[in-house]
């Protein structure tokens, strides 16, 4: 018996990082998992690894941000399986000109970065408005869309949305500014519609991950000696944590076992941040 036995969930960022380990994760507990990703290749590998190990998915294109991709992606999910269960948002970007893999992109920024960080107050000057509105779009509007999308197949079974938000929802210095920012809209969401959808027994969490070791914290790896060090002295566990341990934590979300949460967060973070 799984604990997800019978359940369909739809992972957007299916792709890699913590939806790849989400959607592994539900589909050993035998949930039939619809992986919706912008990229082509590493949605497809999450459908291999999970096919190759027994379980059931289906992947499909989707720009989170995009209201018809949302749409085709909850139609896919019903034509494949018949019903939505349990929807899980972890597509999301760091900076608007974030590619999920793109180690070059990510030392350019790096690097940028580390030019600016004895002036900061440069930063908040120079920000395009565009690249403002890029991450909250990916990051707000695609988890608004994308829960919108699947809503009218679930609302009357009921069922569990958790979107993931970040440390960044509450902590300032985990992140840049866009992201930060879009990461307390998440939470807000999260909350708000926790209210709205409670008389339709649908449950909406949101986990607030610390650093976890996927390739949007391979960014991390590229400070200098000293500044690693600092880094990995402000997490009391002394690690990033692994995309499995947010998997566990969306599983525990998506079961019944958490039948009595809602509008709650959840921060497995290695003490990073307590409130
Ligand atoms: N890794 C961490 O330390 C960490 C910490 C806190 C929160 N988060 C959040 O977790 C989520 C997943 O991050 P990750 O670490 O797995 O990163 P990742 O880069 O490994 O995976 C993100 C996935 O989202 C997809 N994606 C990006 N934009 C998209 C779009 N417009 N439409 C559809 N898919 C899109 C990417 O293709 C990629 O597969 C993000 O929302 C991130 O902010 C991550």
């Amino acid at each position: 018996m799984g604990r997800l036995d019978s359940k369909v969930a739809v992972i957007t960022g299916g792709g890699n990082g913590l939806g790849r380990a989400t959607a592994v994760r539900f589909a050993d507990e035998g949930a039939k998992v619809v992986v919706a990703d912008l990229l082509e290749g590493p949605r497809s590998e999450t459908v291999e690894i999970i096919t190759a190990a027994g379980g059931q998915a289906t992947h499909i294109g989707v720009d989170v941000t995009n209201r018809i991709d949302n749409a085709a992606m909850a139609a896919h999910a019903v034509e494949s399986y018949g019903m939505i269960d349990i929807v899980v948002t972890a597509a999301g970007i760091t900076h608007s000109e974030y590619v999920s893999g793109d180690k070059g992109v990510e030392a350019k920024w790096a690097i940028e970065r580390a030019e600016n960080a004895d002036k900061l107050h440069q930063d908040v000057i120079d920000l395009e408005l565009d690249a403002f509105q890029k991450v909250m779009s990916v990051n707000v509007e695609g988890t608004l869309l994308s829960i919108q999308a699947c809503l009218p197949a679930m609302v009357d079974s009921g069922g569990s949305i958790i979107t993931i938000a970040s440390i960044a929802a509450k902590h300032p210095d985990a992140g840049p500014l866009p992201y930060v920012t879009s990461k307390a809209a998440v939470w807000m969401l999260t909350k708000k519609l926790a209210r709205m959808l409670a008389s339709v027994k649908i449950r909406v969490n949101a986990i607030g991950p610390g650093f976890i070791d996927t390739h949007m914290t391979s960014i991390i790896e590229m400070l200098p000696e000293d500044r690693l060090e600092q880094f990995y002295a402000g997490i009391p566990m002394g690690r990033k944590g692994i995309p499995d341990e947010i998997a566990n934590t969306a599983l525990f979300l998506a079961s019944d076992e958490a039948s009595y949460f809602t509008g709650e967060i959840l921060h497995p973070d290695g003490g990073y941040f307590t409130e």
